[in-house]
């Protein structure tokens, strides 16, 4: 049996990823490595944690000797590595961390599988999951293209692109198969409420500000996250070794017209009259560095894997909004920690 590691497999996009996997591939063991940071819930696995093709360990890819047993003991075919700090905020407040995790335990997950990956006639995949973010920022023409000169502008982006450029140098300096994927904004279930969607939907319905940074100029191009997830499954299997492929949504929305329609849909699904959440739009202080524009050009992804995304942006939003409204105990256990308690029932009490 393969067994495939996973990290980063309690965020938001590991677990849209873990849990296609787990469901698609019954001849997988799935290993899900994942440190539990404040953005790490493993209820986010609720439905699939009995799935005998699965398995959590506990982990830290800062942690070389860990990482190193680890291998040793799993000898992992592949690696599909999302663990990561992930929030340009925090970057900004805190961005060590950012080096720690992003940089180091990127180096240190690549030297692992290069230490048991010996004979070059075995199929390996190290997949690394980057961000568009790498590329800088655009005016209002033109698209990131997987040519594009990295310019990261911030100490999140430049994690991001340090960890990038350290995967290409295995691929150059040891011949170790890599392949890495840039993609941009993600939204749907599951996304911590920090991040500029879920948090909108938390206040709205708390009737609290949403928070809007700037003018509200700034563009994202936004992707639903199991569109992303597929993509993942399509380039881990059929992707080329020290290929680099974009994923994007071809759907770039300014942040002031996405709060704004959202708060329409929310108006809907709280039966409010309609304006009645545009009403607490409130623009602050903006971003130091913020990043004007991201925009995609998926069109090699498309091409060489026949990949595209499949859900409507307004569908897609809709599907978050329900989610996050049915799903109440999810974001009290997030915002209070206590999903930490959880872990200790689930894990350490049985
Ligand atoms: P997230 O913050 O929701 O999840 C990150 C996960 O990594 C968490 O479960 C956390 O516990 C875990 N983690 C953090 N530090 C760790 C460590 N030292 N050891 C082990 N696990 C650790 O992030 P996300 O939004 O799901 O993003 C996942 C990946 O996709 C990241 O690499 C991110 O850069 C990339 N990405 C995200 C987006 C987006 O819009 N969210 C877009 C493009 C790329
Ligand atoms: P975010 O979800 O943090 O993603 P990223 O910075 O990685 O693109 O933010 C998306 C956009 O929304 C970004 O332009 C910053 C903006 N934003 C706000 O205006 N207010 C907020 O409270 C947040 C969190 C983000």
């Amino acid at each position: 049996m393969q067994k495939i590691l996973i990290t980063g497999g309690a965020g938001f996009i590991g677990s849209h990823v873990v849990r296609l996997f787990v469901r698609k591939y019954p001849e997988y063991h799935i290993v899900n490595l994942d440190k539990l940071t404040y953005a790490g819930n493993l209820e986010n696995l609720d439905d699939i944690k009995e799935y005998s093709n699965y398995e959590f360990i506990r982990g830290d890819i800062t942690q070389l000797e860990f990482l190193a047993d680890l291998f040793e003991k799993y000898k992992f075919s592949g690696v599909i590595h999302l663990a990561a700090e992930s929030h340009v905020d925090r970057s900004i407040i805190n961005p060590l961390e950012f080096v720690y995790t992003n940089i180091i335990g990127t180096v240190n997950l690549l030297n692992a599988a290069r230490k048991i990956w010996q004979n070059p006639q075995d199929r390996h995949i190290f997949y690394h999951i980057s961000t568009d973010e790498v590329y800088g920022s655009l005016d209002e023409e033109g698209y990131f293209s997987e040519d594009t000169p990295y310019d990261p502008q911030s100490p999140y982006s430049a994690s991001k692109a340090g960890s990038d450029h350290f995967v290409r140098a295995y691929f150059n300096t040891y011949g170790l198969p890599v392949i890495i994927t840039n993609c941009s904004n993600n939204y749907g279930p599951n996304q911590f409420p920090e991040k500029l969607i879920p948090l909108a939907i938390n206040n709205i319905k708390n009737n609290i500000s949403i928070p809007v940074y700037g003018k509200g100029e700034n563009i994202r191009d936004w992707l639903y996250v199991e569109d992303h997830a597929k993509a993942i499954d399509l380039v881990f299997h059929r992707g080329m070794p020290g290929e680099t492929y974009n994923i994007g949504g071809n759907n770039e929305w300014r942040n002031i017209d996405l709060i704004r329609l959202l708060c329409e849909l929310m108006d809907k699904r709280l039966n409010r009259t309609a304006g009645t959440s545009e009403k607490l739009i409130t623009f602050v202080k903006d971003r130091a560095g913020h990043d004007l524009r991201y925009a995609i050009d998926s069109s090699k992804i498309c091409t060489k894997l026949g990949w595209a995304p499949a859900l409507g942006f307004r569908e897609g939003l809709e599907r978050t909004v329900d989610w996050y409204l049915a799903n109440e105990r999810w974001l009290t256990n997030v915002l209070s920690g206590d999903y930490e308690k959880y872990y200790v029932t689930q894990y350490l009490k049985r």
